[in-house]
């Protein structure tokens, strides 16, 4: 298993370029099942999930192909090919459940493994299961698989029970392809939401309010093929936007979305570091810039994740990192997820002072870090060492890091164009 080694303390300084964002790729991805047409997909990051889900739609019998200039193309298939999601590909990535939506819409039949529990909580798929349910669905549990079946979807009204991203997007795929209208109600309303809309839209589809609490969906009889830019990975940008708060550094994000940021650019604000935006393209929500740039002196302040427009769950490890280096006492509360606090204990070897109560993290700061073997637990754990690393004196491994392959494109590059002494260890 590869490991990363960081020598610290380092200041990020320089300009990278965002890439596109895993988790609007991923439905995308899904998506294309339902195109009877090929679908040019740009600006996919090179990143695991995203392999692992091309293999899944290979495995359900589409076939995709990579051209000279980066763009992928996927071509769906309607029939004669399994149309199952097996555990072994599921397991890896929860994602997977996103292929149910599609299959069932336009092949009328879908088995796919039932994901599971993963290190960050129980997450359940239930919210999926009564949307495809209220349009039409059979749906039944045996060994493990949800076996989802209908002869013809039908519009419906349904409201989730708590804004979920992948129910959302789930439940449009599958009314894009229903007969009638489809209201959901109480959706998630993150970007990548809006980013698959685009895509629907694109290929054929009558969708809106994408970004708002209610869609509606005018359910159509075939979609066809289009091309499709994703948009950036506002992730991975708060990643080394914090990379620059935490090291007293300055940097620059080129080829993002600043308002798709704007509760962490808010906090990096109101905790001392300097933020300068150009707005990315109002229709397509790509070509922005984001400066950060801080010299010491950060104070602490309180954050609580939420859906979107809320602080992301996704940058609460990260944000975590950064009120070590911060003055004073910051209360880090996690609403989304019931366990997500897994780097606490890997930080605390690190020396950072954090006492977790409940759904709060309590980080005292600023504290020396220092550099030690850790182990990367998650996705975005992974990231949260890696800053720690960065401002820690002397050599850190961070062990495991095929979790952060699974989300991140090229770190320790993006890492050293930005100065830090970062090496993969190949084993
Ligand atoms: C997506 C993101 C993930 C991010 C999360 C929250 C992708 C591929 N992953 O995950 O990076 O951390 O959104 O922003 O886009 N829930 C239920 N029942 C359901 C569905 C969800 O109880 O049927 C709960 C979950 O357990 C969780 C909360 O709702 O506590 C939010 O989960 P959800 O928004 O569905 O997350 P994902 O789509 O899995």
């Amino acid at each position: 298993m590869d490991k990363l080694s960081i020598a610290g303390p380092t200041r990020l300084a320089g300009t990278i370029r965002a890439s596109g964002a895993k988790n609007a790729a991923l439905p995308i991805l899904a998506a294309t099942l339902l195109a009877e047409e090929p679908v040019v997909l740009h600006n996919l990051p090179r990143v695991r999930d995203i392999r692992t889900m091309d293999r899944l739609l290979c495995h359900l019998g589409a076939s995709s192909e990579l051209r000279d200039d980066g763009a992928l193309v996927v071509r769906g298939s309607a029939d004669g090919n399994p149309d199952d999601a097996p555990y072994e590909l599921v397991k890896t990535m929860r994602a997977s459940a996103l292929v149910l939506g599609p299959l069932l819409a336009r092949r009328g039949h879908a088995r796919v493994s039932l994901p599971g529990g993963c290190a960050i909580g129980v997450r359940p798929i239930d919210q999926h299961l009564a949307g495809l349910e209220a349009l039409g669905a059979t749906i039944e549990l045996e060994h493990g698989y949800v076996t989802a079946s209908a002869r013809a979807l039908h519009g419906a009204r349904f409201r989730f029970a708590m804004p979920t991203v992948g129910g959302t997007e789930n439940l449009m795929m599958a009314a894009s392809l229903a007969r009638g209208t489809t209201v959901l109600e109480n959706c998630a309303r993150e970007p990548e939401i809006v980013d698959l809309a685009r895509l629907l839209n694109a290929m054929g589809a009558r969708l809106a309010g994408a970004g708002e609490e209610t869609i509606v969906i005018e359910g159509v009889e075939r979609l066809g093929g289009c091309e499709h830019t994703v948009i950036a990975d506002r992730i991975e940008v708060g990643t080394y936007l914090i990379g620059a708060a935490i090291t007293g550094g300055d940097v620059t994000v080129e080829q993002c979305n600043p308002a798709d940021l704007a509760p962490l650019l808010a906090k990096l604000s109101e905790i001392g570091a300097s933020v300068e935006v150009a707005a990315a393209d109002a229709t397509t929500g790509r070509g922005g810039r984001i400066r950060v740039a801080a010299g010491g002196g950060l104070r602490a302040s309180d954050v609580s994740t939420a859906p979107h427009p809320g602080f992301p769950t996704d940058l609460q490890a990260q944000y975590l990192a950064l009120m070590t280096q911060a003055e004073g006492v910051a209360a880090v509360c996690e609403t989304v997820f019931e366990n997500r606090f897994q780097h606490v204990p890997e930080l605390l070897r690190m020396g950072a002072d954090v006492r977790c109560e409940g759904p709060c993290a309590y980080v005292h700061g600023p504290t020396p870090l220092s550099g030690s073997h850790v182990m990367a637990t998650d996705l975005r754990a992974s990231a949260c060492l890696v800053l720690a690393a960065l401002v820690a004196e002397g050599e850190t491994v961070v062990d495991r890091i095929y979790h952060l392959d699974r989300g991140y494109e090229n770190m320790e590059l993006k890492l050293q164009k930005l100065g830090a002494h970062v090496r993969r260890i190949h084993s």
